[in-house]
């Protein structure tokens, strides 16, 4: 990709990915995604923000060998995953004299994960600076976004944060430089649900660190840059708010037709009641979907069907991610069809632990859904409606 200039002294390395379709081995990437990379040139001293995914080393050294860089004094590394650190045993190798500036606990996991060696490391601690001549680097812990290593690096003079998967989006583009659109918010949307909601409540406090800041860039490792930081940071405050919309989401799996025909029947009696909702079958949707509305929505329902005796393993992988991700939903449900018992509801509910939301009645039925059964999931939407009304 053509190297981007973010200021006089800033300049993009990063490399686009268009076409990695899945992340971790779990997280699906319908946009790709980018690693972004930032090198500063001051006037006594360089340095290099991040670095890019293994797979994309040569892009990297490509471009830091298409700025004439022969000298690198510093490779901040503000987060220890591979997809940003993973490259830095390349950067040591080929600039012997660049040392790794990173925290006391990235450094160790570096340490185990790359296996760089002690000597390569320049330990800073949160609010410590570096000055590179001309430029001053500053360094802010900001734990558990999504790592409890990460931090971010804030170039002072320019007034550009590096927030490294903070504020990121796996959207790969041919410019850092998007206009802000459906896309580009819809991303981000998907890449906080996907990493950063199971940590809401700390990252409200990091917003306000941000605040304090007022950066006028914000350049993280995926996704644009956010060239006007108060779009982004005013999304992050709605999506780690509690607050939710008046929206049921019903996520199933159906083997032989009968918990989609209740399924079925609770989405046609909950839109009769003006409740708006959402089915999705498991089998065909993108997790991440799943996930982007789980940062507002106000009730679950999980479809599940009973196969040999347990929760079918598709919505049990689904509860799973629901629980890793501990979304804030106020109200969650099960509903689903056996054929001769089991202890589906059981293994949900232990499934489901992390989660603190009001358990509303479980809907489990045996075989296909008769007239008894539809009355039983009549007065389940009359509560799912009592429920939604309490916030709207
Ligand atoms: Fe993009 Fe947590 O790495």
């Amino acid at each position: 990709m053509a190297l981007e200039k973010l200021s006089q002294s800033v300049v993009s390395v990063g490399v686009q990915d268009w076409h990695r379709r899945l992340f971790d081995e779990l997280i699906p990437l319908p946009e790709g995604t980018s690693y972004n990379a930032y090198f500063i040139k001051g006037s006594n001293a360089t340095a290099l923000i991040d670095t890019v995914d293994p797979s994309k080393d040569k892009e990297l050294l490509d471009n830091l060998d298409k700025l004439g860089i022969t000298k690198l004094d510093y490779v901040v590394a503000n987060h220890a995953e591979q997809d940003h650190s993973g490259v830095i045993p390349l950067v040591l190798k080929s600039y012997p004299e660049a040392r790794v500036v990173t925290n006391a606990k990235c450094k160790s996991m570096l340490q185990q994960l790359l296996l760089i060696p002690e000597d390569r490391f320049m330990v800073i601690s949160d609010g410590e600076t570096i000055s590179l001549g001309n430029l001053t680097l500053e360094f802010y812990d900001m734990p558990w976004v999504h790592w409890p290593e990460t931090m971010v690096t804030f170039l002072r003079e320019d007034r550009i944060l590096f927030s490294c998967d903070f504020f990121g989006s796996h959207l790969a583009s041919s410019s850092l430089f998007e206009e802000v659109n459906e896309t580009v918010i819809s991303s981000a949307k998907r890449y906080f649900a996907e990493i950063m909601m199971p940590f809401s409540s700390t990252i409200r406090n990091h917003l306000k660190k941000v605040e304090e800041l007022s950066p006028a860039l914000i350049a993280p490792s995926h996704g644009p840059i956010h060239q006007d930081p108060s779009v982004i940071v005013s999304q992050y405050k709605a999506w780690t708010s509690s607050s939710k919309k008046p929206y049921v989401i019903i996520p199933f799996v159906s083997m032989h037709g009968s918990t989609r025909a209740m399924v079925d029947h609770l989405v046609a009696v909950l839109t009769e009641r003006k409740i708006r909702v959402k089915p999705y079958d498991l089998t065909v949707t993108d997790i991440g979907e799943l996930a982007i509305d789980l940062v507002d929505s106000a009730v679950l329902i999980l479809g599940v069907p009973t196969v040999l005796g347990g929760p079918h393993p598709v919505a049990l992988n689904a509860a799973a991610i629901v629980n890793a991700l501990r979304p804030t939903i106020p109200f969650v449900g099960l509903i689903g069809s056996f054929g001769w018992g089991g202890n589906t509801e059981k293994v949900i509910s232990e499934s489901l632990k992390s989660l603190k939301s009001e358990l509303l009645e479980t809907v489990l039925i045996s075989g296909y859904p008769d007239e008894a059964d539809l009355e039983k999931l009549n007065k389940l939407a009359d509560l799912i409606a009592s429920k939604v009304k309490q916030i709207q």
